[in-house]
């Protein structure tokens, strides 16, 4: 949601500005806008409705007087419609100063009274613009950019970013947050704001953190960065570990089909440096140190959707190596009942984007609460890791499609690797048992490989289902989040009713959907397994083929038991029972994507969503 750069230096303002929304344009937006400082010292500003290209056709038919300071914004519309008017950036002090805001500002309506008392008229919708315009009011009393920011933030309630930069301070852009995403990049004679590394990596790998309810000013040789009460405030850097190139999409068709394609990468990226003598370390864990593992009596995972789904994987495999009980919980509904939790019960939250309002507040409130938190999070320098006492971060590299894929197997491997090492630390896996699962969990890249091989089958099968209204998916135990994965991606890639269930619960209810020629995904457990579920679920089968349904198994190979019941079986290699979901998955993304693509649906951006949801 709203993508935000800003920029100081030498060079020229535009293409940065531009070049940095390009990359952020992954976010989800509908409205784009810059405001740069020419160098007559004169604030220009340009914004439209739509995506970015109508803004950059602007741009090139009627040029704006470029300079070296500059912001820009992709909007997510929230508080009025996606029009011309309510895109950023909104104006202060008499159009002398550019604001950019994401987030919520829950206040506004009153601090919009009191602007309207003062003579203020608005010329949009939004809650932004008051901001704008307190801002501006605050510049003519201080005369001081970053003075004004400070005496405004302290006036906002809600969630924000805010940028601003004034014609009379060329080479100085401000900008502060609470529980919003915004990092700092630092480059030689000239310096960025982004709401993720995204914004700025083109130029340069060295990043800074700003925690919240920070002000950061930078001009182009220097970053200053103060709390909301103007204390100065020591901040670290990292070394983003990608490039450019990474967030581009190659010669694939869609970033969707180059990230599923990352998928063995991503897992096999997520285990490196976490492995030591066969048995697993993960040297991040030593934020929480060994004692506490040992004394955990409960772990609560909280994250949305996806991140959910893998946090669902990670339940089983904790649950059975580690013998902890675990319970996962979408972070939204968490602290809104008041969960139960104690000093030894760890909280982990999953989140790709580390940026999910939801999931942050939910940790917050963990914290608060007294339960130590971890966070297993795909994007460095992200809030809910700063909020976290430890976080694990997973190596699936820039995810530009709005929808997960590569995130997602890079968590459950997250997860894999934890449980294994709380299992070591607390004597319930032998040093054997946790050998073989590490080298199991190393075998899975190299399987995902042949996987991603039968590609071109399921492109045919989803060509040739283009007009299906419904599907239903099926799995159990660890099988079963596979199949709520594999519904909500239909959902969102293709806007196709899709539900996930668990094949136990089919006759309590949902097999009154079947009917003749309904589809339905099986992911069919092991025939190795020695709980039996494997007959269970060819009954299930069985069952549902009886009353017409139309079934799509992914099955082992050599599991010949379903190939009499099945009308199709995608195979999937030889796992162990716990590492299925990491292969069973894959075929479900292709799918997800290539019924999407058959109906001329664009797979990276699907319609309403984000990639970081920023807003509760
Ligand atoms: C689905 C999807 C979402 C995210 C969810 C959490 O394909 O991408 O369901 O998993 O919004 O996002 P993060 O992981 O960034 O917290």
């Amino acid at each position: 949601m709203c993508g935000i750069v800003g920029y100081v230096g030498n060079r020229g303002s535009l293409d940065v500005l531009v070049g940095g929304l390009k990359r952020l344009e992954y976010r989800g937006y509908d409205s784009a806008g810059v405001a740069v400082i020419d160098p007559e010292g004169r604030l220009g500003t340009r914004k439209h409705a739509g995506k970015l290209g109508v803004l950059t056709d602007d741009l090139g038919a009627t040029p704006l007087a470029d300079g070296h300071t500059g912001i820009g914004h992709t909007r997510w519309a929230t508080h009025g419609g996606p029009t011309d008017e309510n895109a950023h950036p909104h104006l202060g002090d008499d159009g002398r100063l550019a604001l950019i805001h994401n987030g919520i500002i829950e206040n506004f309506g009153e601090l919009k009274d009191e602007l309207a008392a003062a003579g203020h008229t608005f010329s949009s919708e939004t809650d932004s613009e008051v901001a704008a315009l307190l801002v501006g009011d605050a510049y003519r009393a201080t005369g001081d950019l970053t003075q004004a920011m400070l005496q405004v933030v302290n006036r906002l309630e809600g969630a924000f970013t805010l940028l601003a930069v004034h014609a009379e301070q060329p080479g100085v852009v401000v900008g502060a947050r609470r529980n919003s995403p915004l990092v700092i990049g630092l480059g030689e004679g000239e310096n960025f704001l982004g709401s993720d590394v995204a914004a700025f990596v083109a130029y340069t790998r060295r990043a800074m953190e700003i925690g919240q309810d920070q002000l950061v000013t930078i001009r182009p040789d220097s970053v200053e960065i103060v709390d909301f009460g103007g204390a100065p405030v020591d901040a670290s850097t990292f070394e983003v570990d990608w490039d450019a190139s990474a967030a581009e999409k190659g010669g694939w068709s869609s970033f969707m089909a180059k990230e599923i394609s990352e998928e063995p990468e991503a897992v096999a990226k997520t285990i490196i440096g976490r492995v030591d003598d066969g048995l697993v370390r993960i040297p991040e864990l030593d934020g929480l140190d060994e004692g506490f593992l040992s004394t955990i009596d409960r772990v609560v995972v909280i994250a949305c959707g996806t991140a959910a789904y893998a946090g669902m994987v990670g339940k089983y495999a904790i649950e059975q190596w580690a013998r902890v009980p675990v319970d996962v919980e979408l972070a939204h509904e968490f602290r809104y009942r008041e969960p139960v939790l104690g000093p030894n019960t760890l909280v982990v939250s999953i989140s790709q984007s580390g940026e999910t309002m939801d999931t942050l507040m939910a940790v917050k409130y963990a914290r608060k609460e007294g339960a130590k938190t971890l966070s297993i999070c795909n994007t460095q320098g992200a809030t809910i890791p700063r909020e976290s006492d430890a976080v694990v971060y997973t190596h699936a590299g820039p995810e530009v499609a709005v929808a997960s894929t590569k995130a997602f197997v890079a968590q459950i491997t997250a997860m894999y690797l934890f449980g294994i090492q709380l299992g070591q630390v607390r004597g319930t896996l032998d040093d054997a048992r946790a050998r073989e699962l590490v080298r199991e969990l190393q075998a899975v890249p190299d399987k995902l490989a042949t996987v991603l091989a039968t590609g071109d089958r399921i492109r045919e099968l989803a060509r040739w289902m283009a007009d299906t209204q419904s599907v239903l998916f099926l799995g159990r135990h660890v099988g079963y989040p596979v199949a709520l994965e594999g519904a909500l991606k239909l959902k969102e890639l293709a806007y196709i009713h899709a539900e996930g269930f668990a094949a136990g619960e089919l006759k309590h209810g949902p097999i009154a959907l079947i009917e003749p020629g309904q589809v339905v995904f099986v992911i069919v457990p092991s025939p190795r397994d020695t709980n039996s579920l494997h007959a269970k679920v060819v009954s299930n089968i069985q069952e549902i083929r009886a009353r017409g349904a139309r079934v799509i198994a992914i099955a082992e190979a050599g599991d010949a038991a379903v190939l009499p019941h099945a009308d199709e079986v995608i195979r999937i290699p030889l796992a162990s029972p716990f590492f299925e979901p990491l292969l069973a998955v894959v075929p479900l993304h292709i799918f997800g994507m290539e019924l999407a693509a058959a109906k001329g649906l664009d797979v990276d951006q699907p319609r309403n969503l984000a990639k970081s949801v920023t807003v509760e």
